[in-house]
């Protein structure tokens, strides 16, 4: 028998000298994917949630790449928007789920016409919001449907990424019945339901947010008057940020959502996106400027904001490590590593421990594989970096390229 993968990769098992040459040979700011590390995630979902439906959230990396290696390894894909929906298809997953999150109208025209050109693809679209449906049926959609349920309990790792109890998504719960009703009265096939308690669920109250969620959901499907094939009980799974965090324990997540749900006629699911990609991924960054002041030594850095969101946006923690190769013999201290945005948020990581750094130096940021490039942008008109991606063999290659100053303006062609 061949050993499970370890629960974590942490920012120190990746090889400083490879990630050292990686930035040499492509330049930075610069994502690096290991394909092998996805693989590895997705088996050790596997083997905890092993009796039940595993799907993959998209929206935590779409890299095409990764859509195969995650399609590869058995997952099916959970999506946001007709992009996501069309990216999936294209990456070659069968069976796709589209939650549509008040969906604009060039969505559901994009994932109809998808679903008649593609009858061989299993694809169920999730309704949130009556006029959802009725704008479903005045395209005359006729594939299954499921209901994305508003369960009233949320959790996550930021309030901004809490959900099941944020008004803007799913059908509040107690008028599921009626929504699931009339479903079927229009001749539709119901056939799941579903609900997300949030983002990054990880410590003890997270998790017992997250059994409440499920059982509410266990309920209401067996109270419900229709056969289900599936109940989703969304994504969420927390990954260690900080090197003395631990890792969740799978398994016990996984016993813990089947206890909660209890006795079921429908296929127990779930959808994680950040635990299948998060540690799989680094971001590789160059120091610019080194600046002493009275508060802290200032690391100006060649990515920010543009490249890593979650800081800004989340106050996420991302552990940077400098791959020097002297970084061992330089005496230590205390920093602030901030990009090149215009912007005070414009901060990866404050009070942080490190070799004293120099200009040139390369710095790793840990746990960028999830919601990582996802969230680039090219404000302060930065084109967005590029993504390298390692196939778990040893072999290197440009995912998505750098873009470049001339792709900034390309949309406003000749003027
Ligand atoms: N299912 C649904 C319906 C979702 O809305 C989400 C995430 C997931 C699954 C996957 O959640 P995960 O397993 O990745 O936690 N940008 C934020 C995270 C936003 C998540 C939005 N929805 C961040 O960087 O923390």
């Amino acid at each position: 028998t061949t050993e499970d993968p370890p629960p974590i990769r942490r920012l120190a098992d990746w090889d400083p000298a490879q990630l050292r040459d990686l930035a040499a040979e492509y330049d930075t700011p610069l994502y690096v994917l290991d394909q092998g590390r996805v693989r590895e995630n997705v088996a050790n979902l596997q083997t905890a949630f092993h009796d039940e439906h595993v799907s993959y959230a998209v929206k935590a990396n779409t890299v095409r790449r990764t859509l195969e290696t995650v399609e590869d390894a058995g997952l099916d894909a959970e999506c946001a928007s007709a992009g996501e929906v069309q990216r999936a298809v294209d990456a070659g997953f069968s069976t796709v789920r589209y939650t549509a999150v008040n969906p604009p109208s060039e969505d559901l025209d994009h994932v109809v016409a998808l679903h008649e050109a593609h009858p061989e693809i299993d694809l169920v679209v999730t309704i949130g919001a009556v006029d959802t449906l009725d704008a479903l049926v005045e395209r005359d959609y006729a594939g299954p449907l499921a209901i994305r349920v508003n369960p009233g309990v949320g959790a996550g790792h930021h309030a901004k990424v809490t959900t099941g109890d944020a008004p803007k998504f799913g059908v509040p719960y107690d008028r599921v019945p009626d929504l699931a009703d009339e479903i079927v009265e229009r001749g539709y096939d119901l056939v799941g339901l579903h609900a997300h308690a949030g983002s990054g669920i990880h410590g003890e109250d997270d998790l017992a947010a997250h059994r409440e969620l499920v059982a509410r959901m266990g309920d209401l499907a067996r109270d419900l008057d229709h056969d289900l094939d599936f109940l989703n009980v969304g994504g969420g799974l927390g990954v260690p940020y900080h090197p003395e965090q631990d890792p969740l324990d799978l398994d016990a997540v996984a016993e813990a959502t089947r206890d909660a749900a209890g006795d079921l006629d429908a296929q127990l699911g779930i959808e994680p996106g950040r635990y299948v990609v998060a540690d799989a991924g680094v971001l590789l960054t160059t120091v610019n400027t080194v600046k002493p002041t009275p508060e802290t030594t200032v690391v100006g850095v060649d990515a920010g904001m543009t490249t890593l969101l979650r800081p800004a946006m989340y106050d996420a923690y991302h552990e940077i490590r400098s791959l020097a190769d002297d970084a061992d013999d330089r005496d230590e201290v205390t920093a602030m590593v901030a990009g090149p945005i215009c912007e005070t948020a414009d901060v990866l990581g404050r009070d942080r421990r490190l070799p004293r750094p120099e200009c040139r130096d390369v710095f790793a940021i840990g746990n960028a594989g999830a919601y990582g490039y996802e969230m680039a942008s090219t404000y302060n008109s930065r084109p967005r970096p590029a993504v390298v991606s390692l196939d778990g063999t040893g072999e290197t290659s440009v995912a998505v390229e750098r873009e470049t100053l001339s792709d900034l303006t390309r949309l406003e062609g000749q003027q």
